[in-house]
């Protein structure tokens, strides 16, 4: 119900920019100026992506300034892994607009994982996260790469616990962050604090400029985009603030994803968590978000480039094979969305970790 009428509203407003923009002489109504197309089109966006919040806020973690500095820290701290060699910023680099644009990353061991690595930018505003759903929100997921044999590699969450109690910089930072608390080195505290400070990395776009009022900050082209992306209805998918983590989707509607991204082995994505066969090759719709940097693309890394991703995407999920010319247009859009990263976030916190 709610999702037909979302649908409903999209197409009437795709009906009155098709209307402004048709040029027909026959009429004596006179051609809607530019600006009314241009102010439709930004209620389409805004339908489509909502406004993008400052923060992505959880009732159940507060995000206070010291809770967020903690979690800044851990996020760079190589003492979270077995041999000492790997932080969540290895995978997950800050400086690389939240990945390590490698198909799949080295572990601890130099074991490569099975996926490729998203980005951690935006990922708290998702439904879901990881590829296939497995965890409900970032606090969630925080706990599952550092025991993850193929990541972290620590043994379990005590060990690591002892250790980061014998650091004093983590008594004082764990302290502040969580000032009730009696003891508050633990894991479920990490798992919080790690948490909060990906709450904090959001990355307004141009679009969002352009959301909020801005008529001039897409150009032309990217407008246009922007229709062509509308029009081949990858909005039906990549949708919400994160332009996308809202739902699960199947990978290969229309064909099986295999035969076009050529991937060595058939994930079976959802499928793996709940084995029921309707979840089969059920991927969580990924963000497109920074997307031109965020390479390369899909749940196996298979991908470089973001055109062929595009033309994918048109092929298996809504079976259409889209022109150059249309994919030239989505990308042109889909590279409004590359985000300037603050400098000062694209590093450990100064100070901290000098060791
Ligand atoms: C060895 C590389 C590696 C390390 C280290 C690593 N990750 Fe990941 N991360 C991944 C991969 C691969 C996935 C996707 C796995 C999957 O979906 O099955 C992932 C998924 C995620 C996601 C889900 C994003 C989304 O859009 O679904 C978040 C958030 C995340 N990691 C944060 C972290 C944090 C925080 C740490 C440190 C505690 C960390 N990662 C350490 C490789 C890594
Ligand atoms: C039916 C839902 C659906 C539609 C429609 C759809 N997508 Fe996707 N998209 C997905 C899913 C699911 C994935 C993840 C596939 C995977 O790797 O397992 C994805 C992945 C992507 C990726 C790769 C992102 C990354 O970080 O790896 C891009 C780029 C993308 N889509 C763009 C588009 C464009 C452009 C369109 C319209 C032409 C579109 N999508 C239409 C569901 C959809």
């Amino acid at each position: 119900m709610k999702k037909t009428l979302i649908l409903s509203t999209l197409a009437t407003f795709g009906a009155l920019i098709a209307c402004n923009s048709g040029k027909n002489q026959e009429t004596t109504q006179t051609e809607a100026p530019k600006e009314n197309t241009d102010s439709l089109l930004m209620e389409l966006a805004k339908a489509t992506f909502g406004t993008l919040p400052e923060v992505a806020a959880n009732p159940d973690n507060a995000l206070t300034e010291d809770k967020v500095l903690l979690g800044r820290v851990l996020f760079f701290d190589t003492r979270l892994s077995k041999k000492g060699n790997i932080s969540c910023n290895s995978c997950h680099s800050l400086d690389k607009f939240g990945v390590d644009n490698e198909p799949t990353s080295p572990g601890d061991d130099g074991v490569r994982g099975g996926r490729n690595s998203p980005t951690v930018f935006n990922a708290a505003l998702q439904h879901m996260q990881f590829w296939d759903g497995r965890a409900k929100d970032v606090e969630e997921q925080a706990g599952g790469p550092i025991l993850n044999p193929v990541e972290h590699n620590i043994p379990d969450s005590g060990f690591l616990i002892k250790k980061l109690s014998k650091v004093p910089m983590y008594k004082d930072l764990f302290a502040k962050a969580f000032p009730d608390d009696k003891t508050p080195i633990t894991y479920a505290n990490l798992t919080k604090a790690i948490g909060a400070f990906e709450r904090t990395l959001i990355t307004p776009s141009r679009v969002d400029k352009f959301i909020a009022g801005d008529l001039n900050a897409l150009t032309p082209e990217e407008k246009t985009g922007f229709q062509v992306f509308m029009d081949a209805g990858c909005n039906t998918c990549h949708n919400g603030p994160a332009a996308g983590g809202m739902l699960l989707q199947k990978f290969g509607v229309y064909s099986d994803y295999w035969t076009q991204t050529k991937s060595s082995k058939v994930d079976d994505g959802r499928f793996e968590v709940t084995k029921d066969e309707n979840d089969k090759y059920f991927f969580k719709v990924p963000t497109l978000r920074n997307v031109e940097k965020t390479f390369p693309y899909f749940h196996d890394g298979g991908i470089t480039d973001l055109n062929e991703a595009v033309r994918i995407m048109g092929k298996v999920q809504l079976n259409k094979d889209l022109s150059n010319e249309q994919i030239a247009s989505i990308v042109s859009f889909l590279k409004a969305f590359t985000a300037d990263i603050p400098e000062n976030l694209k590093h450990a916190p100064e100070g901290y970790l000098t060791n």
